[in-house]
Protein backbone atom coordinates (compact mmCIF):
# COMPACT_ATOMS: atom_id res chain seq x y z
CA UNK A 1 0.00 0.00 0.00
CA UNK A 2 1.79 3.32 -1.34
CA UNK A 3 0.66 6.54 1.44
CA UNK A 4 -0.59 9.72 0.45
CA UNK A 5 0.78 12.57 2.00
CA UNK A 6 0.02 16.27 1.34
CA UNK A 7 2.74 18.64 1.03
CA UNK A 8 1.92 22.02 2.99
CA UNK A 9 1.90 23.71 5.90
CA UNK A 10 -1.68 25.46 5.55
CA UNK A 11 -3.98 24.01 7.50
CA UNK A 12 -7.41 24.86 5.14
CA UNK A 13 -5.78 22.78 2.29
CA UNK A 14 -4.89 20.05 5.16
CA UNK A 15 -8.34 20.10 6.20
CA UNK A 16 -10.13 19.79 2.49
CA UNK A 17 -8.11 17.22 1.50
CA UNK A 18 -8.52 15.24 4.86
CA UNK A 19 -12.35 15.51 4.54
CA UNK A 20 -11.95 13.53 1.02
CA UNK A 21 -10.84 10.31 3.23
CA UNK A 22 -7.65 9.27 1.15
CA UNK A 23 -5.11 11.41 3.62
CA UNK A 24 -2.17 10.09 5.16
CA UNK A 25 0.24 12.15 6.38
CA UNK A 26 1.29 15.60 5.89
CA UNK A 27 4.95 17.08 5.09
CA UNK A 28 6.17 20.48 5.69
CA UNK A 29 9.22 22.58 5.04
CA UNK A 30 10.04 26.29 6.05
CA UNK A 31 9.58 27.04 2.87
CA UNK A 32 5.84 25.28 2.84
CA UNK A 33 5.53 27.71 6.30
CA UNK A 34 6.67 30.84 4.62
CA UNK A 35 4.19 30.28 2.12
CA UNK A 36 1.19 29.22 4.79
CA UNK A 37 2.09 32.65 6.22
CA UNK A 38 3.15 30.80 10.05
CA UNK A 39 6.41 31.14 12.04
CA UNK A 40 4.91 29.28 15.21
CA UNK A 41 6.04 25.57 13.95
CA UNK A 42 4.69 23.72 16.66
CA UNK A 43 1.40 25.54 16.73
CA UNK A 44 0.51 24.48 13.08
CA UNK A 45 2.32 21.17 13.27
CA UNK A 46 0.12 20.16 16.24
CA UNK A 47 -3.17 21.60 14.45
CA UNK A 48 -2.49 19.45 11.41
CA UNK A 49 -1.47 16.41 13.61
CA UNK A 50 -5.20 17.14 15.06
CA UNK A 51 -6.68 16.61 11.52
CA UNK A 52 -4.79 13.78 9.91
CA UNK A 53 -3.97 11.88 13.34
CA UNK A 54 -1.34 10.46 10.86
CA UNK A 55 2.55 11.37 10.21
CA UNK A 56 3.37 14.77 10.04
CA UNK A 57 6.54 16.12 9.37
CA UNK A 58 8.46 19.37 10.83
CA UNK A 59 11.75 20.37 10.13
CA UNK A 60 14.90 21.48 12.11
CA UNK A 61 16.05 24.67 11.33
CA UNK A 62 20.14 24.20 12.69
CA UNK A 63 22.85 22.80 10.81
CA UNK A 64 25.18 21.89 13.07
CA UNK A 65 24.42 18.12 14.91
CA UNK A 66 23.97 19.20 17.95
CA UNK A 67 21.32 21.78 17.25
CA UNK A 68 19.39 19.28 15.29
CA UNK A 69 19.61 17.05 17.76
CA UNK A 70 18.22 19.64 20.26
CA UNK A 71 15.34 20.60 17.90
CA UNK A 72 14.36 16.91 17.23
CA UNK A 73 13.97 16.18 21.07
CA UNK A 74 11.84 19.14 21.30
CA UNK A 75 9.53 18.47 17.76
CA UNK A 76 9.24 14.56 18.22
CA UNK A 77 8.13 15.58 22.33
CA UNK A 78 5.02 17.13 20.83
CA UNK A 79 2.73 14.31 19.29
CA UNK A 80 3.98 10.86 18.70
CA UNK A 81 2.33 11.36 15.10
CA UNK A 82 5.12 13.91 14.32
CA UNK A 83 8.81 13.18 12.29
CA UNK A 84 11.61 15.22 12.46
CA UNK A 85 13.02 16.34 9.11
CA UNK A 86 16.55 16.27 8.99
CA UNK A 87 18.71 17.45 5.61
CA UNK A 88 21.36 15.20 4.33
CA UNK A 89 24.50 16.64 5.03
CA UNK A 90 26.89 15.03 7.33
CA UNK A 91 25.94 17.03 10.13
CA UNK A 92 22.43 15.67 9.51
CA UNK A 93 23.99 12.11 9.40
CA UNK A 94 25.45 12.57 12.64
CA UNK A 95 21.97 13.74 14.20
CA UNK A 96 20.20 10.98 12.28
CA UNK A 97 22.39 8.43 13.80
CA UNK A 98 21.67 9.47 17.27
CA UNK A 99 18.34 10.54 17.12
CA UNK A 100 17.16 7.14 15.14
CA UNK A 101 18.46 5.38 18.66
CA UNK A 102 15.78 6.56 20.51
CA UNK A 103 12.55 5.34 21.08
CA UNK A 104 10.67 7.84 19.27
CA UNK A 105 13.59 8.18 16.81
CA UNK A 106 11.18 9.25 13.79
CA UNK A 107 13.44 10.52 11.30
CA UNK A 108 12.19 11.92 7.91
CA UNK A 109 15.64 12.85 6.16
CA UNK A 110 15.28 15.66 3.67
CA UNK A 111 16.66 16.88 0.69
CA UNK A 112 17.90 13.71 -1.24
CA UNK A 113 19.22 13.86 -4.84
CA UNK A 114 21.05 10.44 -5.13
CA UNK A 115 20.64 7.16 -4.61
CA UNK A 116 23.88 7.54 -2.49
CA UNK A 117 22.49 10.13 -0.33
CA UNK A 118 19.83 7.55 0.27
CA UNK A 119 22.00 4.48 1.04
CA UNK A 120 23.70 7.06 3.65
CA UNK A 121 20.50 8.29 5.78
CA UNK A 122 19.13 4.72 5.46
CA UNK A 123 22.27 3.60 7.40
CA UNK A 124 22.11 6.53 9.83
CA UNK A 125 18.82 5.05 10.88
CA UNK A 126 15.96 7.29 8.82
CA UNK A 127 13.10 5.85 9.17
CA UNK A 128 11.75 7.97 5.38
CA UNK A 129 14.18 9.24 2.79
CA UNK A 130 12.46 11.83 1.00
CA UNK A 131 13.64 12.33 -2.57
CA UNK A 132 12.76 15.68 -4.14
CA UNK A 133 12.13 14.62 -7.70
CA UNK A 134 10.71 17.76 -9.54
CA UNK A 135 13.52 20.02 -8.28
CA UNK A 136 15.78 17.28 -10.40
CA UNK A 137 13.25 17.43 -13.04
CA UNK A 138 13.96 21.13 -13.45
CA UNK A 139 17.59 20.75 -13.21
CA UNK A 140 17.45 18.71 -16.72
CA UNK A 141 18.02 15.26 -14.61
CA UNK A 142 15.84 12.07 -14.53
CA UNK A 143 14.12 12.60 -10.90
CA UNK A 144 12.18 9.36 -10.62
CA UNK A 145 15.58 7.19 -12.28
CA UNK A 146 16.91 8.30 -8.50
CA UNK A 147 13.43 6.55 -6.98
CA UNK A 148 13.58 3.66 -9.44
CA UNK A 149 17.64 2.86 -8.05
CA UNK A 150 16.97 3.40 -4.78
CA UNK A 151 13.95 1.25 -4.87
CA UNK A 152 16.31 -1.44 -5.85
CA UNK A 153 18.89 -0.56 -3.66
CA UNK A 154 16.96 -0.57 -0.34
CA UNK A 155 14.89 -3.83 -1.76
CA UNK A 156 18.24 -5.85 -2.55
CA UNK A 157 19.81 -4.95 1.13
CA UNK A 158 16.55 -5.03 2.92
CA UNK A 159 16.97 -1.34 4.33
CA UNK A 160 13.73 -0.97 6.70
CA UNK A 161 14.13 2.77 5.26
CA UNK A 162 10.92 3.92 3.32
CA UNK A 163 11.11 5.36 0.15
CA UNK A 164 8.99 8.84 0.04
CA UNK A 165 8.74 10.23 -3.75
CA UNK A 166 8.73 14.20 -3.02
CA UNK A 167 8.69 17.55 -4.80
CA UNK A 168 6.07 16.65 -7.07
CA UNK A 169 4.88 18.34 -9.71
CA UNK A 170 2.06 16.76 -11.74
CA UNK A 171 -0.15 13.79 -11.77
CA UNK A 172 2.67 11.93 -14.11
CA UNK A 173 4.97 11.95 -11.10
CA UNK A 174 2.63 10.17 -9.04
CA UNK A 175 2.06 7.38 -11.46
CA UNK A 176 5.74 7.28 -12.29
CA UNK A 177 6.56 7.44 -8.68
CA UNK A 178 3.75 4.33 -7.66
CA UNK A 179 5.22 1.99 -10.55
CA UNK A 180 8.65 2.72 -9.45
CA UNK A 181 7.53 1.70 -5.76
CA UNK A 182 7.56 4.43 -3.71
CA UNK A 183 6.32 3.83 -0.29
CA UNK A 184 4.94 7.25 0.50
CA UNK A 185 3.97 10.56 -1.85
CA UNK A 186 3.85 13.62 -1.21
CA UNK A 187 1.89 16.38 -3.43
CA UNK A 188 0.79 19.53 -3.44
CA UNK A 189 -2.72 20.13 -2.86
CA UNK A 190 -3.10 21.42 -6.60
CA UNK A 191 -1.55 18.03 -7.76
CA UNK A 192 -4.11 16.60 -5.36
CA UNK A 193 -7.04 18.42 -6.98
CA UNK A 194 -5.95 17.37 -10.49
CA UNK A 195 -5.79 13.73 -9.38
CA UNK A 196 -9.15 13.32 -8.94
CA UNK A 197 -10.44 15.05 -12.43
CA UNK A 198 -10.79 14.16 -15.64
CA UNK A 199 -12.82 15.84 -17.92
CA UNK A 200 -14.40 12.01 -19.09
CA UNK A 201 -15.59 11.89 -15.53
CA UNK A 202 -17.26 15.13 -15.95
CA UNK A 203 -18.70 14.96 -19.43
CA UNK A 204 -20.20 11.13 -18.19
CA UNK A 205 -21.17 12.58 -15.13
CA UNK A 206 -23.50 15.24 -17.29
CA UNK A 207 -24.19 12.79 -19.71
CA UNK A 208 -25.99 10.59 -17.06
CA UNK A 209 -27.56 13.52 -15.18
CA UNK A 210 -29.10 14.75 -18.62
CA UNK A 211 -30.70 11.23 -19.72
CA UNK A 212 -32.06 10.64 -16.34
CA UNK A 213 -34.10 13.52 -16.42
CA UNK A 214 -35.18 12.35 -19.94
CA UNK A 215 -35.75 9.04 -18.66
CA UNK A 216 -37.59 9.75 -14.92
CA UNK A 217 -38.80 13.29 -15.47
CA UNK A 218 -38.70 16.65 -13.30
CA UNK A 219 -40.79 14.38 -10.07
CA UNK A 220 -37.60 11.79 -9.80
CA UNK A 221 -34.95 14.68 -9.37
CA UNK A 222 -32.81 14.69 -6.17
C1 LIG B 1 9.08 17.35 0.82
O1 LIG B 1 8.92 16.98 1.95
C2 LIG B 1 9.31 18.76 0.45
O2 LIG B 1 8.67 19.59 1.37
C3 LIG B 1 8.78 19.14 -0.92
O3 LIG B 1 8.30 18.03 -1.62
C4 LIG B 1 9.67 20.06 -1.68
O4 LIG B 1 9.17 20.24 -2.94
P1 LIG B 1 9.43 21.50 -3.85
O5 LIG B 1 10.48 21.15 -4.83
O6 LIG B 1 8.12 21.75 -4.52
O7 LIG B 1 9.83 22.65 -2.95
Amino acid sequence: MALLFLDTADVNEVRQAAAWGILDGVTTNPTLMMRAGTADLKATTLEIVEIVQGPVSAEVISTDAEGMIAEAREILDWSEHVFVKIPCTVEGLKAMREISRWPNGRINATLIFSPIQAYLVAKAGATYASIFVGRMDDAGLDGMEVVRQTRAIFDRYGFPCQLLAASIRHPAHVVEALLAGADIITVPFGVLQQMVRSPFTDAGLERFLADWRKVAGAENRP
